[in-house]
């Protein structure tokens, strides 16, 4: 196995890769990125993560040229790692300058990617369903930006973890917006449905793709916003995302949710999710 590190457009190990500490990245979470899987099929919805990472950089005004060389930059490193399950994560910042709030125009990013192992998520989790607890969403209201900066989202993970749960699922103005690293769906009279790809939420990868495979399987969508309450009576709740893939939630802050069991339909949208992975 191979710990290479690709920063600024070498690869390098670890040790030798050197961050200035005067990296916007590092003084203010100035920059934006990315996580992709890859199993068998190699790194899934490739394409789909650099545009999103193009469109995140862009929204920041973040300007860098050369999206299709990193992209292959990231398959070198995927490839050199050996790891037959692997987590690439890209990161952009905005480059490196004096500290000041205001940048400057025609800074060069920093760009960085690694490749860790991917452990997964334990098989019990799948087959018994998670609990998970709700906070308020502190985070700003450019969420559909995936920067770096994930302070309330830290925050919001640890009150879980400290609790016992596996996840946060956020609530902004009376509606569900993500989890702390995942998107919500809920079950309703077999209807699949989650909150509308706003400023307030990430879209995921992974959302947009159970989208579609729910509406493969013969299912409804619906793209709604989602009260607490109507969460809390839901048949089946079920959150996503690339490291989460489709994951059954069983219980929300101590309430059962269903039959407290994983739902029929939460778990067909599983299984085509991790074929379509381990496929393509
Ligand atoms: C806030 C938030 N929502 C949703 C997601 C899921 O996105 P994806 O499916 O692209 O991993 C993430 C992923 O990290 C996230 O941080």
């Amino acid at each position: 196995m191979s710990n290479l590190i690709y920063y600024n457009g070498q690869f390098k190990e670890k040790g030798e890769v050197y961050i200035d500490p005067e990296d916007r990245g590092y003084l203010f979470a100035d920059g934006v990125y990315e996580v992709i899987v890859a199993e068998e099929g190699g790194l899934f919805k490739l394409e789909e993560h650099f545009a999103r990472l193009e469109r995140s950089a862009l929204g920041l005004d973040i300007l860098l040229d050369d999206y299709k060389g990193l992209q292959e930059a990231a398959v070198k490193l995927l490839e050199g790692s050996g790891y037959p399950k692997a987590k690439l994560y890209i990161q952009v910042t905005r480059g490196t300058e004096t500290r000041n709030h205001a940048y400057s125009d025609g800074l060069k990013p920093n760009v960085l990617m690694m490749v860790s192992r991917l452990a997964g998520n334990p098989a019990e989790y799948f087959q018994k369903g998670v609990k998970v607890i709700t906070v308020p969403d502190e985070r700003w209201s450019r969420c559909h930006i995936k920067a770096i900066s994930l302070l309330p989202n830290v925050l919001a993970k640890t009150k879980a973890k400290r609790e016992g749960a596996f996840e946060a699922i956020q609530i902004r103005d009376g509606f569900v917006t993500d989890g702390s690293s995942s998107n919500v769906f809920l079950v309703e009279d077999e209807i699949v449905i989650t909150p509308p790809a706003t400023n307030y939420i990430l879209n995921g990868i992974t959302r947009v793709v159970v989208l579609e495979l729910a509406a493969k399987l013969g299912y409804l969508t619906r793209e709604e916003s989602i009260s607490p309450d109507r969460l809390f009576a839901a048949d089946q709740v079920f959150l996503t995302g690339t490291t989460t893939e489709v994951m059954p939630v069983c219980a929300i802050d101590g309430k059962k949710i269903g039959s407290g069991q994983p739902g029929r339909i939460t778990m067909e949208l599983y299984n085509a999710y991790r074929e379509l992975l381990t496929r393509q």
